[in-house]
């Protein structure tokens, strides 16, 4: 007996919250910057004795060159710049109100219905995904989907840098199986509790914000920038090359839970080196797959960790180098967002593409791990 063709899916619609606060990069090192010279001179005796490593002096221009990052957006930027500090201070809110992550992702959520033309009892179950939950249980997916009003079931995915593709493919598969008629994914990258501010290799790198997608079948889609799933493809090799060791089993370890290797770290030379030609692989076989080739590519909406990276991935692909319209940048505004770049891209640039064109989501990163998916415009 000849099994049922499954469902085309749809992204029916996207949402983006983004904070009221943004950190430039010359604050950023402005307040680095103090601080190490605050470091050195209490060390002075130490460093001079060469019993302790000088702290170097970051630069603006260094930052822009080597990422391409200008800005960042904080959800909460007190703190941050307070040389005593050099750490958001997000006040603890009591069990019974939103969780800061919840909230986030509420916003995000709601623009993302709102496109899709959605209200909460159209959706049958609520992903959040993303680098770090703020907590382990109960999931902030669940606290998500009662704060939204919807009936189903919610829960939490932790993936790094590809946390937010990663959700659309399960979001994708459960269309497709008929597990649920629509699903919302939401990635919350609340970002800067990780930072190490005391580190100049990393300090710039991460910006907070919220992205979401709407999932359906293409039946119930109304939605009028609605992209087809083509496809969705995986990756994943290890690597302790971006790594945080955060996590309550330091509490047994008898260890600094805020102990620097339990914040963001990477050795970003390797990244750029090993993951680059990782992604060029992925996606050249992706596209293959569904019978396209890279001219057939209108838009590539790319994960936002590093410009460079981007430009080198966009030159192998196309040849030469892609123009904005065809890989668009937006970590120079947003920074490194973890997951949430490609989704901040698509979000920002998809309803100008026409019917029957094609385009591509991809993210790469910690893990190793890379996750695309290939759309057509309806
Ligand atoms: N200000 C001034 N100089 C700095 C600096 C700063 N903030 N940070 C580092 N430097 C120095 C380094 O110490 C190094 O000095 P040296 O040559 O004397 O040793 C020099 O600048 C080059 O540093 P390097 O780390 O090799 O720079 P880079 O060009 O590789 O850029 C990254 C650094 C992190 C921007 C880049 O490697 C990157 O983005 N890689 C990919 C990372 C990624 O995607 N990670 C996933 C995260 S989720």
């Amino acid at each position: 007996m000849a099994s049922a063709k499954p469902p085309t899916v749809v992204i029916s619609g996207s949402g983006l919250w983004t904070p009221d606060h943004i950190i430039t990069n010359d604050e950023l090192v402005a307040a680095y910057n103090e601080w190490a010279n605050r470091y050195n001179a209490r060390h002075a005796d130490a460093i001079a004795a060469g019993k302790m490593e000088e702290k170097p002096q970051s630069s603006s221009e260094f930052i822009e060159k080597a990422s391409g990052i200008k800005q960042r957006y904080a959800y909460i930027k007190e703190g941050i710049l307070d040389v005593d500090r050099m750490r958001p201070f997000i006040p603890e809110r009591p069990d019974d109100a939103l969780s800061d992550q919840a909230e986030i992702a509420v916003r995000a959520a709601r623009q993302a219905m709102a496109v899709a033309g959605k209200t909460a009892a159209g959706i049958d179950a609520v992903i959040v995904s993303c680098a770090y939950t703020q907590r382990s249980y109960p999931a902030i997916a669940i606290e998500v989907q009662e704060a939204l009003g919807i009936d189903g079931f919610g829960f939490d995915m932790l993936v790094a840098c590809s946390a937010a593709t990663f959700a659309l493919h399960r979001a994708y598969e459960m269309v497709a199986a008929g597990t649920a008629r629509c699903v919302l994914t939401i990635n919350p990258e609340l970002t800067s509790p990780q930072v190490n501010f005391c580190d100049r290799d990393s300090h710039f790198i991460f910006g907070d914000v919220a992205t979401a997608a709407v999932v359906e079948r293409a039946d119930t889609c109304t939605a009028p920038h609605g992209y087809d799933i083509l496809g969705t493809r995986a990756k994943t090799k290890f690597s302790s090359h971006v790594r945080s060791n955060f996590g309550y089993v330091s509490r047994a370890n008898d260890v600094d839970p805020f102990g620097t290797d339990k914040l963001f770290h990477q050795n970003g030379r390797r990244v750029f080196k090993e993951v680059c030609p990782m992604a060029i692989q992925h996606l050249t076989d992706h596209i293959s797959e569904h019978g396209l080739n890279v001219p057939d590519i209108k838009r590539w909406w790319l994960h936002q960790a590093n410009i460079n990276m981007n430009q080198h991935i966009g030159g192998k692909l196309l040849g030469r180098e892609a123009t904005f319209d065809e890989a668009p940048i937006v970590l120079d505004r947003y920074a490194n967002t973890a997951s949430a770049g490609s989704l901040i891209a698509f979000h920002l640039y998809h309803q100008d593409l026409k019917p029957g064109d094609h385009g591509v989501i991809c993210s790469f990163g910690a893990g190793y791990s890379i996750g695309s998916l290939v759309v057509r415009k309806r």
